[in-house]
Formats: structure tokens, C-alpha cells, sequence
């Protein structure tokens, strides 16, 4: 897909991985680009600068992103591309909370979830649509020192998969953005915790956007901002122990060999 005269709907558009697409894929020619976050301020000021127009929405809460399709459909027509980016972290194992277990996995992954269900039926009309799913480098390895982030990214993986397989040969793409760690809140904002460790080798959300605009424009399933989570990826297929043994040895190395953050 190439952006230009696109519209485009972007959450967790205010900052971050998500302000850097809007940012360049206004810059790419895209007609509308819709800035959807819960910060509702940040959308707005992501939203003046491009010329683009921002939703406040949580979008843990199916009828918010009902309403963000709504409005972004109200402003410019047809969704082309709807980019499901928004996304938090959380600390711990097990032990961590029901009440943390569930609203990492509402914004992690049913979020993807909602999205699909309000794009898709008006995409499969059309026999055209593009869905991107931010996910991580997690969801196709692990997050050491967050279980709730490593178990929902990888729900988001599987779900990617699951849609560019049903819906491919319906004129549905889809891409996977799976990248490390990149310098945005996430890593250096003050519940950084067990994800600080990855600011060392972190990229620029610049990056990230370049690496998306590349990948949509190939089509490709799986977007790698860090070109090495492939050869990752291939290892822990290749011998799932020898993976593991490495991972604990990371473990030790980040967090002084305690199991988690
Ligand atoms: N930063 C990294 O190292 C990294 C690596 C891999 C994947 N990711 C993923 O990238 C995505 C973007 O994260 P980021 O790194 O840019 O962090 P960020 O904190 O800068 O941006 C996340 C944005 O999502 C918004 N948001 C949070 N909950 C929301 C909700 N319920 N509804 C709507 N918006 C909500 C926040 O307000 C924020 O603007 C996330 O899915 C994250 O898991 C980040």
C-alpha cells in the first residue's frame, strides 16, 4: 500500500510509535489521518500539526472505537488503513492482579479485536482494507520481567495471523509491526520497570515509521524495525530449549537473576 490520498486511522496516535506514523504518513500524501488516543490533549496537538483530526477514545471499550470508525468515516469517507498501535506495559508475573491482567489484555489485544470488528464487515464489502496490529518483539519471543505484556502480545500475534489467513484472499491485508525497543514512555516513562533494560539498544519512533511505511508498501506481513527478531524468531523455532536457556541468561544479566522485574 502506498499512503498517498489514504486515510488512515492511527490509536495511540499522541505519542510515541503512534504520533511517528501520523507524522510520516501525512507526510507520505495520506488524504485523512485520524489521531485516536485516550489522551485526548496529546491527540490534538499530533492532530494541529499535521493537518489531521484527533478522536479521544479508549479503546478498551468496544463502543469508543465503534465511535472513532464512525467519526473517522464521518470526516473522510472510507477507512483504507486502520493501525491498531495503542499499548501499555505492565510489571510482574502471575502474581500481578486480576485487575492488571485485565486491562492489559483489554488495550493489548481485545482492542485489535474491536478494531477488526468494526472495519471489517465495510472492508470485505469492499473487497479492499488494510489492518495494521502494533504487537512487539515480544509477542514472537517473550518480554522478560512482564508475563501480562509477553502473553498479550503474543494473543496479538496470533490474531494477526488468524485475519491475514481468513480474510487474504478476500482483499484484506494485514501487517504485524514487531519491534524492540524503540525510545518512547513506554521505556523511559516513570512504569519504564522491567522494560528500561531495552532502552540501551532502542531505536527512534522515526525509525519505526520508516520501517512501516516500507513494510506497507511490500504488503508484508511481518514488520521487523530490528532486522535481528528474525534470526531471534528462527532460533527459538529452531531449538526451543537452547532459546530458553539463552532467555534465562538474559534474565540474569537485566534483573540480577530474580524471575521478573
Ligand atoms: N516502545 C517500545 O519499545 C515498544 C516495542 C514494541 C512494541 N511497542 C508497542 O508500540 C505501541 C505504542 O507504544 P509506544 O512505545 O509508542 O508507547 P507510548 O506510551 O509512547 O504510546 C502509547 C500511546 O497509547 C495510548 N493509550 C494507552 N492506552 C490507551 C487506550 N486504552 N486507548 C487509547 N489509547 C491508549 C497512550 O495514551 C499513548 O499515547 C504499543 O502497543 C506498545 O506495546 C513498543
Amino acid at each position: 500500500m502506498n499512503l498517498k490520498d489514504k486515510v488512515v486511522v492511527v490509536t495511540g496516535g499522541a505519542s510515541g510509535i503512534g504520533r511517528a506514523m501520523c507524522v510520516r504518513f501525512a507526510a507520505e500524501g495520506a488524504r485523512g489521518v485520524v489521531v485516536a488516543d485516550v489522551d485526548g490533549e496529546g491527540a490534538k496537538r499530533v492532530a494541529e500539526a499535521i493537518d489531521g483530526m484527533a478522536v479521544t477514545a479508549d479503546v478498551s471499550v468496544e463502543a469508543e472505537v465503534v465511535r472513532l470508525v464512525e467519526r473517522a468515516r464521518e470526516a473522510y469517507g472510507e477507512i483504507d488503513l486502520f493501525c491498531s498501535n495503542a499499548g501499555i506495559g505492565a510489571a510482574g508475573g502471575v502474581e500481578a492482579s486480576d485487575a492488571v491482567w485485565d486491562r492489559i489484555w483489554r488495550i493489548n489485544f481485545m482492542a485489535h479485536v474491536y478494531a477488526a470488528r468494526a472495519v471489517l464487515p465495510r472492508m470485505l464489502e469492499r473487497g479492499v482494507g488494510y489492518l495494521l496490529q502494533t504487537a512487539s518483539a515480544a509477542g514472537l519471543l517473550t518480554q522478560i520481567g512482564s508475563a501480562p505484556y509477553a502473553v498479550t502480545k503474543h494473543a496479538a500475534v496470533a490474531l494477526a495471523e488468524w485475519l491475514a489467513i481468513t480474510y487474504g484472499d478476500r482483499g484484506i491485508k494485514v501487517s504485524c509491526l514487531c519491534p524492540q525497543g524503540v525510545k518512547t514512555n513506554l521505556l523511559q516513562g516513570p512504569e519504564a520497570g522491567p522494560f528500561a533494560f531495552l532502552l540501551d539498544e532502542a531505536i527512534e519512533p522515526e525509525q519505526v515509521a520508516g520501517a512501516v511505511v516500507a513494510g506497507l508498501a511490500e504488503e508484508r506481513f511481518l514488520i521487523l524495525p530490528h532486522p535481528e527478531v528474525a534470526e531471534y524468531f528462527r532460533r527459538k523455532a529452531g531449538d526451543y530449549d537452547r532459546w530458553l536457556r539463552g532467555m534465562r541468561k538474559l534474565q540474569a544479566r537485566v534483573s540480577g537473576g530474580t524471575a521478573g522485574a
